[in-house]
């Protein structure tokens, strides 16, 4: 079987080397693929968010699979594209990756389906919004409507605050994107990622993770997309997961397979935690990154033949099956440290060198993904910026994950990186 993931980070390098493993799949193509894909198989230098070029990629290639790894192929209709064309493939629909694309769509439909979430206004007329956060109190949650690299969410501890930046994003700071907003009550709690396998019916839920967004120690200064991760979350018990499956994934997907746009591929659901149960913070059509990359470390077994059925369907009858060969009952506790170049994420220094990986890799346990890295004509391996890599490491119990991870960062150099010195450290307590 041949397989061909779309995208270049290091959720799309994880994915690429879990699947290389499968007895059922001969061959995995990336496009645009990383250092760390090529390794796995073919690279084709495209933009993935081109309708025209990804298919007739996929027309040259055959595929029997495909899977978008990020947001924005989704959210182009590319799914639409190549189904359109008779190509298997995982990932949502356009229409129902609006559930990321658009803050307004997913907080309509979890408001009609009567899924847990902050209270909420929707806007596009300036006025209307202003007069919203009056009757609001602090902190005020803000949000741009579409897509807005992880920058379209502010929480203004003043009124003032708020205000200006409901007019900033009104008035085009991020484009088409924020010219409307949704504006929400505040939650506290703890948060966590839920990540739902789906062929829009049927549903295996992943190990729940728990992200570190914030880019330095203890959770300070600005959002990234990641800077570490580690699964299973103890946070989230038993307990709230069965309340995150009756409240928020069942309503969700009968609700949009009920109203003609069925749900195909992971769903991730962004809870909050809080005193009177999870509540949804945000949707998003895709694998986390970098949460993926430690599902797919810490899964012992095959995710082919589920990857399969979700882009297929019938997983409601081989739910079991498939659980039972991703070996789901056995993940292995699995951490994440993300290696970013120095001024991430407002400017990273770019063409930083990097030495050590595949020290890294030869400790047991550890797998080093690319995420930013790109090779020179000598061969040597550079950060093209940003989250440059994931040093990612299974172990027997959470702790020694997280060791591994370091013992893995501490075998690479990279003058021009850094790393936070604390993730995991919620979960040891
Ligand atoms: P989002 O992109 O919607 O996940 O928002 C980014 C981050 O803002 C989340 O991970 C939360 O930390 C925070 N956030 C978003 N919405 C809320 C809310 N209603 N209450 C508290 N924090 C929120
Ligand atoms: N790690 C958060 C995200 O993928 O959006």
């Amino acid at each position: 079987m041949k397989i061909l993931i779309l995208g270049s980070g290091g959720r799309e390098h994880s994915l690429a080397w879990k699947i290389s493993q499968s007895p059922l799949v001969d061959e995995v193509f990336s496009a645009p693929g990383n250092p760390g894909m090529d390794q796995i198989g073919p690279c084709f230098d495209i933009d993935p968010t081109n309708l025209k070029d990804v298919q007739e990629l996929a027309l040259q290639l055959t595929p029997d699979l495909i899977i978008i790894g990020p947001e924005a192929p989704l959210a182009a209709g590319v799914s639409d594209a190549l189904r359109a064309r008779g190509f298997d493939v995982f990932g949502p629909s356009q229409q129902a990756a609006q559930l990321e694309s658009s803050k307004g769509f997913a907080k309509d439909l979890m408001q009609k389906y009567g899924v847990p979430t902050a209270a909420y206004g929707r806007f596009s007329d300036l006025t209307e919004a202003l007069d919203y956060l009056e009757t609001m109190s602090a902190p005020y949650v803000i949000k741009a409507d579409g897509l807005a690299g992880g920058k379209g969410v502010v929480i203004a501890e003043t009124l003032e605050v708020a205000e200006n930046t409901v007019e900033e994003f009104m008035t085009g700071k991020y484009g088409d994107a924020s010219t409307e907003i949704v504006i929400e009550e505040f939650m506290t709690g703890e948060e966590a990622s839920i990540f739902v396998m789906t062929d829009g019916e049927g549903a295996i839920y992943l190990p729940p993770a728990q992200d570190h967004k914030r880019v330095g120690d203890g959770d300070t200064g600005p959002n990234t997309g990641g800077m570490g991760a580690y699964a299973p979350a103890p946070v989230v018990d038993a307990r709230t997961m069965e309340l995150v499956q009756a409240l928020i994934v069942e309503p969700m997907l009968s609700g949009m397979a009920e109203d003609g746009m069925p749900y195909q591929g992971v769903l991730y659901v962004g809870i909050m935690v809080t005193e009177s149960g999870p509540k949804v913070v945000e949707f998003n059509a895709r694998f986390g990154d970098p949460e993926c990359q430690i599902l797919m470390t810490g899964l012992p077994g095959d995710i082919v033949p589920a990857l399969l059925v979700c882009s297929t369907g019938g997983l409601v009858g081989s739910h079991a099956a498939l659980c039972e060969m991703m070996g789901l009952s056995d993940y292995e506790p699995s951490a994440i440290v993300v290696m970013a170049a120095k001024g991430y994420p407002e400017a990273p220094i770019k063409g930083g060198v990097i030495k050590g990986v595949e020290a890294a890799n030869e400790l047991d346990g550890v797998t080093v993904f690319h995420a930013g890295t790109d090779k020179t004509a000598s061969g040597e391996l550079v950060a093209t910026g940003g989250r440059v890599l994931g040093v990612a490491s299974t172990a027997l119990n959470l702790k020694q994950a997280i060791d591994g991870a370091y013992d893995g960062v501490a075998k690479i150099d990279f003058p021009d990186g850094f790393f936070r010195k604390d993730i995991g450290r919620r979960a040891l307590g």
